[in-house]
Parts: structure tokens; C-alpha cells; sequence
């Protein structure tokens, strides 16, 4: 039986592993799995912090009932956030603590009938609210929009620990360790980025918000839904997630082609070529048709660079890049550099789009040359191609510089 891992005296672990999902949200791929993190403070009264994904019901029973055994009865269950990756067990709850109240904001108490049809046994929260446990008294704080609009933080004014629900969550199952001091922090960094900049980047602006109301709460644990919980440096994960809503970019590009007979690609590796000779060592390119999505967006929010290489199909972008270049408008990022090229056989189609994508994202700055290549690329193509190269590194040599100072 799956036992919980104590974070402190009497506040538990009590999460489950996914390596069986392929696809977070339908979308996102999870090579390396996920977590879904769920907490336990075992006092007078005792309250879980949120529900679990119900494919992982059976380790997070296990887990409750490896502390409070089968006659002692959960009396509070805190709902931060009601995507069914934390909600989606609420039920199975309910029937095996049929007394349990569940708390929530008014958002929260809407979503509870819409996704489950539970009216009753609920206490509604506002900002500030406390609930006392006993020893523990916990407070509750609304952060709208991170990144739905019922989410919610819990924070134990006893023991200083913040549980953040999405907030500050990352990609991974937990290897074995679950904590930031036991576990390859370099690794999880990437796979919190890929999650950030996927699931939450949009709401970068909400974000911003959430974490001026966290750095004023002093929390010594930082307990979030998804990946590591920050014990030793709670700070390290604040100022990351700051960072990255701010637009803060390192310098380097991401360069992504989409290509059906390789003349495309022939003209983004002639662009990559040129951007790494001009000095910049992170050069990273992705072909759109075999990438997650997830990664070239992660890639993108990380970097201050982004080459976009598309051929024309029945007139129109090629449709993995299509696809792209929707979902990166929706990320709403700001403060980067583009860089446009394609091709065409007997149609045009595919550079005009990616102009309106540069036009229509105001935080995205064009770089020139805009390269359109008849079929194959010739010697003179291929030399606009490694001036736009250079162009670029120039670039984001800029934007560093800009942000440097
Ligand atoms: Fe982890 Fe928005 O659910």
C-alpha cells in the first residue's frame, strides 16, 4: 500500500504519479509523466488539499488512510483549483467521507454543480477567510485567471507552508524524491518552464498578481500542484515563475520549419547556421510536423529569438505551422524578435501568413529580410537566408543588452 511522505509533524504528501497519460490537457506530451500533488494536515480536524485526478484515486486513499486509518474521517476538503486533474476524484471523496464539507470560493461552488452536481456540504470562502484546524489555522487567497477563474491558494499560517495549486507546478512525475533538495533541479527547471509556459504563460499578467500577494506571505514551503514542493529554496521557484511572466528571456533561438520535400529546411538550417556563427550558442530548431507543440512553446517563452519557416499547402501555411502560430498568438508573449521565410511550388500562400502572424502580434519585432522561395532555394536565396541569420543574432544581442541594463 502507497504510504504518504511527511512534510512536516502532522502535513503529508499524499499525491499521485501519472506515467499512463500521454497527452496532458488532450495536448500537451508527457514523456517523463506528471504529478498530481495533493496534501494532508492531520490535526483536531482534518483537512485535504485538493482531490485528485481519478486515475490516481487508489494511491491517494492509500496515502490518507496510510495516517488516519479507517475510522478517523476527513472533515474538510480545500478545492484551490476545480480542472478535473485535481477535482476529478471529489466524488469518489464525497462517498467515502460522506460528512466532509468542501471548500471553496463562489466560483468554485458553481463548478462543483457544473462538473459534479454537488450543491451541499459546501463552505464558501472569501479572500482572508481563516479555517481553523486546531493547531493549523489556514487562510485562503483568490489569484483569478491562474489559470482559471475559480483558482485559489491555501496558505497554514501555523507552519508557514503555501499550498499554490497550479502556481508554481511543473511538468514530471516525482522520481522518487519530492523535494527540491532531493531532487535534479536543472531537470525540473526545463519541465516547469514547458509546464509554465503551456498552461499558464497566457495569464502571465495574473501571474504577475499572484506572486506579489506570495512574496508577501513569507511562506517557508511552497507546496504547489504538479511537481517539486520547494522546502529548502521556496525563493528559487518565486523568482523563476517571475521571470517568465515578466517576459524575461535568455538569448538564444528557437528556430521551427515546417517542410514536406526538404527545400524549406534547407532554407531554416542556412538561418541556424548563420545565427550560431554570428556567436549565439543556443540555437535550437524543430521540425513542426514531429515536435509537441509544448517544447517549441517552451522553447519560444525561453528564448528571446524565433525563426518561423513554412512551405505553402493548397495555398495556404503548412498545416502544422498553422497550428503553431495559433497557439502562440493565444500565449500572448511579449518582448521577442521574429525572423519569417517560406516556400511555394505553384501557389503563394504560406509568407503571407506568417506576415499577418507579425502583424497581428505586437509582441513580436520583425526581423528583415522575409525570405520566399520558388520550389528549391538558389545560391542567392540561401545568402538572404544567412543575412537573416546574422540579423537575428544581432537581435537578440540586443534584447539581452536591453534587458541587461
Ligand atoms: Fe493542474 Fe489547471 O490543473
Amino acid at each position: 500500500m502507497q504510504k504518504a511522505i511527511a512534510i512536516t509533524g502532522s502535513v503529508y504528501w499524499i499525491g499521485g504519479n501519472d506515467r499512463e497519460t500521454d497527452l496532458f490537457e488532450g495536448l500537451w506530451a508527457l514523456p517523463c509523466g506528471v504529478a498530481y500533488n495533493a496534501y494532508l494536515i492531520n490535526d483536531e480536524k482534518v483537512a485535504v488539499v485538493d482531490s485528485i485526478k481519478s486515475l490516481s484515486f487508489a494511491d491517494y486513499t492509500d496515502r490518507l488512510t496510510s495516517v488516519i486509518g479507517d475510522k478517523k474521517k476527513v472533515d474538510y476538503l480545500i478545492v484551490n483549483h476545480m480542472e478535473p486533474d485535481h477535482s476529478g476524484s471529489i466524488r469518489m471523496m464525497r462517498q467515502i467521507h460522506p460528512e466532509m464539507k468542501i471548500v471553496g470560493n463562489k466560483k468554485t461552488i458553481e463548478m462543483l454543480d457544473a462538473f459534479y452536481g454537488i450543491t451541499d456540504g459546501l463552505i464558501e470562502v472569501k479572500e482572508g477567510d481563516v479555517l481553523d484546524l486546531g493547531n493549523h489555522k489556514l487562510t485562503f487567497s483568490m489569484i483569478p485567471m491562474v489559470h482559471w477563474p475559480e483558482s485559489m491558494v491555501t496558505y497554514d499560517t501555523t507552519e508557514k507552508i503555501l499550498f499554490s495549486s497550479d502556481t508554481f507546478g511543473g511538468f514530471s512525475a516525482l522520481e522518487g524524491g519530492i523535494f527540491d533538495d532531493e531532487l535534479d533541479m536543472d531537470y525540473y527547471a526545463d519541465e516547469t518552464l514547458r509546464y509554465f509556459a503551456n498552461i499558464v504563460g497566457r495569464y502571465s499578467q495574473q501571474a504577475q498578481k499572484a506572486i506579489s500577494k506570495v512574496r508577501g506571505m513569507d511562506a517557508r514551503t511552497i507546496c504547489p500542484a504538479h511537481g517539486p514542493i520547494y522546502r529548502s529554496n521556496p525563493k528559487y521557484i518565486v523568482d523563476l515563475y517571475d521571470k517568465w511572466s515578466s517576459h524575461r528571456t535568455e538569448e538564444g533561438v528557437v528556430i521551427v520549419y515546417g517542410s514536406m520535400y526538404g527545400n524549406t529546411k534547407l532554407m531554416t538550417d542556412a538561418i541556424a547556421r548563420a545565427v550560431a556563427e554570428a556567436g549565439i550558442q543556443n540555437v535550437t530548431v524543430h521540425d513542426a510536423s514531429r515536435a509537441n507543440l509544448s517544447f517549441i512553446v517552451r522553447d519560444a517563452w525561453r528564448y528571446s529569438g524565433l525563426v518561423l519557416g513554412s512551405c505553402t499547402y493548397n495555398t495556404e501555411l503548412y498545416p502544422p505551422v498553422a497550428t503553431l502560430c495559433r497557439t502562440l498568438s493565444n500565449k500572448m508573449m511579449k518582448n521577442r524578435v521574429l525572423g519569417i521565410c517560406g516556400s511555394y511550388s505553384w501557389s503563394k500562400g504560406a509568407l503571407a501568413e506568417l506576415q499577418m502572424f507579425a502583424e497581428k502580434n505586437s509582441g513580436w519585432q520583425l526581423v528583415e529580410p522575409s525570405i520566399e522561395v520558388k520550389s528549391s532555394p538558389t545560391d542567392g536565396d540561401l545568402e538572404l537566408c544567412r543575412e537573416l541569420g546574422k540579423n537575428m543574432a544581432l537581435a537578440v544581442k540586443r534584447k539581452k543588452a536591453e534587458q541587461d541594463s
